[in-house]
């Protein structure tokens, strides 16, 4: 006998005793186990009701397939269905007192919706088979406390076919007989669902092709930087080649220009730009003639005047491109020789007039020249050095730059010590 003849008894049932005797149920092929079993006549008579309800919607043209589904909360024999749709029967092509099992082997996903607490936004939890599997007790813990159950499941049919049903239901608790009820209807939603998995898929493939081309961006742009080094470094090499005295001077001014900037704060990148752009404020000297560049005394008025032009030809050098790294160095090369006080060259550029970065240098590069052979003087040491730097301090260099700089004697004697043990120390 169907579902369809069982409803119809059970009604007759009921209305005929109307003494909550369920017992006729035995002569069909009702598969629940309330109405069979030692549970309370308030339940029964509810179970009873309900099926009459469901029946009749059943039967009506909505496309919903109504169930009643329970479960006892004090064993753990899992779901049972009360009742079940025709047309849930006609999906597995089972019988009512298999539908249970049937459709539980079927899932291959479940879906659930809700809302997050502090936002618009709409939580999708997706379990594949084997996680539902160890989670059971806790799902029905959870929609017994919520009242109400909202999924969606991915269930495999016959022929590999998929289907994906939406379930919502409400639930009813009756403490007494430790029953709860799951009253619901599934509507089939796969064409919704195949659509969100076309659209998921078409999100994916394109976050990859964003992804490959981020990756591909990164990778050129690591390329532009590395052949900007290369070049700075070329250029830094054939003044190395000029002038024997800049070799180390470029190296160990970097690292004084890393120290005075990490002390002002500034930002990992401009930092890391400065280290490499300080490398190249003396590349003008490549347009200097080598008379004057390796003299061993004091340089004359006129020779130092042709020195000055180092700046300007360095500049010059390194002008035209729109790279960060050669747009800073040019600054440097243009203004480390010029002073707080407006007296420096080639511009007699005063105070703020002065890039920042071409006043850094310039602390770092007295310091350093103070602090090393030279053709015509000995290196001074360090604590005389660190005095010289603080008599500029508002007439040749910026005050505040100053006392930043003074702040990080330690650091900068450690590079000092460093260098002519290790003189290929890198910026880290
Ligand atoms: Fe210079
Ligand atoms: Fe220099």
């Amino acid at each position: 006998m169907t579902s369809l003849s069982v409803g119809v008894n059970l009604d007759r049932g009921y209305q005929m005793n109307n003494q909550h005797d369920f017992d006729w149920v035995f002569d069909h092929d009702y598969c629940g186990r309330i109405l069979k079993g030692h549970y309370s006549k308030q339940l029964k008579a509810r179970i009873a009701q309900l099926i009459n309800i469901f029946q009749n919607f059943n039967t009506s043209a909505n496309p919903s397939i109504p169930y009643i589904s329970a479960w006892q909360e004090n064993d753990n024999t899992g779901v049972w269905y009360e009742f079940a749709g025709q047309r849930l029967l006609a999906l597995f092509n089972c019988n009512s007192c298999e539908v249970a099992e049937i459709f539980r082997d079927s899932i291959k996903k479940r879906c659930a919706y809700s809302y997050m607490p502090d936002s618009e936004k709409i939580c999708m939890k997706i379990m594949e088979s084997d996680e539902l599997a160890t989670v059971r007790d806790e799902l029905r813990y959870e929609v017994k406390q919520n009242g109400t159950v909202e999924a969606v499941y991915q269930l495999a049919l016959q022929n590999e076919r998929s289907i994906w049903l939406k379930d919502q239901a409400s639930i009813e608790t009756y403490p007494d007989d430790h029953i709860c009820l799951s009253l619901g209807a599934l509507i089939d939603v796969t064409k919704e669902m195949k659509k969100e998995e076309q659209r998921q898929e078409e999100e994916k493939l394109l976050r990859k092709k964003q992804n490959e081309l981020e990756n591909k961006l990164e990778k050129q742009s690591k390329e532009l930087w590395k052949a900007q080094l290369d070049m700075i470094y070329r250029l830094a090499e054939a003044s190395r080649l000029r002038d024997r005295h800049i070799g180390l001077h470029i190296t160990k001014m970097s690292h004084y220009c890393d120290i005075l900037s990490r002390a002002i704060g500034l930002d990992t990148e401009n930092r890391e730009l400065l280290f490499h752009a300080t490398a190249m404020h003396d590349v003008g000297k490549i347009g200097i003639s080598e008379t004057i560049l390796q003299k061993p005394g004091k340089l004359s008025s006129k020779e130092f005047e042709i020195m000055k032009t180092h700046s300007i030809i360095g500049a010059k050098l390194l002008s035209g491109n729109n790279m960060p790294l050669l747009k800073m160095a040019k600054k440097i090369a243009l203004t480390h020789h010029e002073r707080w006080d407006g007296k420096g060259y080639p511009y007699g550029l005063e105070s703020q007039e002065i890039p920042l970065f071409g006043r850094i240098a310039a602390i770092c590069d007295v310091y350093d020249a103070l602090t090393s052979e030279r053709p015509y003087k000995h290196a001074w040491n360090s604590d005389d050095a660190f005095h010289e730097v603080e008599n500029g301090k508002g007439n040749q260099f910026d005050p505040s730059l100053v006392d930043l700089f003074l702040s990080q004697k330690s650091e900068i004697v450690k590079i000092q010590d460093t260098f002519p043990v290790n003189p290929e120390i890198r910026f880290s």
